[in-house]
């Protein structure tokens, strides 16, 4: 305990705490089913098992906050849900989206809908009232995996919660057993809709699949900079050690610059390092293949030894990259004007209670930071308390987490 404390003051400046509002929290996740008679029914034959229900991964838009609930483990109740935001419950039920039966695996026999959701890590909101979604179409995977649906990325109108399109992964996007597609990030303004791309990073295969919206194809990016440290995979969480081999997981955009094009900054989850690449050559399916644009990544800088990170977004407004930070306990911060260091890199949000494992962040169009924080190493490895508060949502403004820190630059 003694060394965390003293390691902590001394690889990253910790900012003024404390803006950081509760929103939601749960012992454990409740749904709206379409009937009492169902609930019991799937609470008997093992269609829903409470305790195996974990948030993972959050978005806004509107009066919607989406949560997903992935399907690490059998009775999941339904993937993909949204959380009205006037509800006044501290612990409100989830909705399926876009409703409850798309949320159901097909019966043996039965063909999954067009608008199926088998199993979400992350979704991801665009300027065009778009939800992307990142199907990974495999269910129970911690118990026995079944690929149902293929890995796919599914896009809703927000407006009519219609399906858009779904773009199934090619042979070629999908490196065997390995691939793992967890996170979706668009590239788009509200006058390009038609000419979006997302970019999905492959944390098992270490891999960035670029999707273009407009050409409805996709092509698959390797570079050396996806991979995991291998000293970095070593961590300690809620009171669980662990060793994971996570590459690429993190993608977060920023502005768009003279030439038209954002610079993407990424890193892996194991790893305490912040890389960044222009969204010129990824967009670009002949430059992002080709060996030789090794040298068109850039090496941002490190974070600190405990710096690893799940998820990360930015605000164009003040140009600052938020990312979670999951051996501390916290949110930290940066602005790519100052040099990625030890005194540039803030923590902006800490606490041991409240901050075990935050998942996931996303900051929404009133430039609210999001925060999904689950616990997840404590229900992967051993079992979670369901008398205590296990997942937690809470909330801060952009402008708040900055002010008088390094990050305001
Ligand atoms: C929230 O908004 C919805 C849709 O407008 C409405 O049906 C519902 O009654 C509202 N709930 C509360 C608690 O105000
Ligand atoms: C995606 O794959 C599924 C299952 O193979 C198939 O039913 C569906 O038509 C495909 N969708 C598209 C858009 O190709
Ligand atoms: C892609 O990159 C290559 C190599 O830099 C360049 O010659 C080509 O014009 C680019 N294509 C587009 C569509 O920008």
């Amino acid at each position: 305990m003694f060394k965390t404390g003293v390691l902590l003051s001394a690889i990253c400046f910790v900012g003024v705490l404390g803006q950081l509002n509760d929103v939601f929290e749960w012992k454990e996740l409740n749904f709206v089913w379409p009937s009492e008679e169902a609930k019991s029914n799937a609470l008997k034959n093992g269609d829903y098992i409470p305790d195996n229900n974990l948030p993972l991964g959050l978005a806004r838009w509107k009066d919607k906050l989406f949560v997903t609930v992935p399907r690490w483990k059998a009775g999941v109740a339904a993937s993909l849900n949204y959380i009205p935001l006037n509800t006044t419950e501290k612990s409100p039920t989830l909705i399926p989206y876009p409703d409850w039966k798309a949320n159901q695996i097909p019966k043996k026999g039965e063909t999954p809908a067009d608008n199926q959701i088998i199993s979400v890590f992350r979704v991801n909101i665009d300027a065009c009232d778009r939800l992307w979604v990142m199907e990974t179409g495999l269910a129970d995977i911690l118990g026995n995996p079944q690929q149902i649906i293929p890995s796919s990325i599914a896009i809703f109108d927000l407006n009519t919660d219609k399906l858009l399109r779904r773009y199934n992964f090619s042979e070629s996007d999908i490196k065997g057993e390995d691939s793992f597609f967890a996170n979706v990030i668009v590239d788009v303004t509200k006058d390009t809709c038609d000419n979006a791309f997302a970019y999905v990073p492959d944390l098992g295969g270490y891999g960035i699949v670029v999707y273009s919206f407009a050409e409805d194809k996709s092509w698959r990016v390797k570079h050396n900079y996806f991979h995991f440290d291998p000293l970095k995979g070593d961590m300690t969480v809620g009171g669980v050690n662990f060793q994971w081999t996570d590459g690429v997981f993190g993608i977060a955009l920023g502005p768009i610059n003279e030439n038209g094009f954002r610079t993407a900054y990424f890193h892996a989850l194991a790893s305490c390092n912040e890389f960044s690449v222009s969204t010129q050559v990824l967009r670009n399916e002949s430059l992002a293949t080709d060996s030789h644009s090794f040298e068109l990544y850039k090496l941002e800088g490190h974070k600190g030894d405990k710096g690893q990170a799940s998820s990360s977004s930015f605000d164009e407004k003040t140009n600052v990259l938020f990312m979670t930070q999951l051996q501390r306990d916290g949110i930290a911060c940066w602005n790519p004007r100052t040099r990625l260091e030890a005194n540039n890199f803030v923590l902006v949000a800490q606490d041991h209670e409240k901050l075990i494992f935050t998942n996931d962040i996303s900051i929404d169009a009133e430039r609210n930071i999001w925060i999904l924080s689950d616990r997840m190493p404590v229900f992967i490895y051993r079992q979670l308390d369901p008398n205590e508060i296990n997942y937690r949502i809470l909330k801060m403004s952009v402008d708040e987490a900055i002010k008088g820190t390094a990050c305001e630059a």
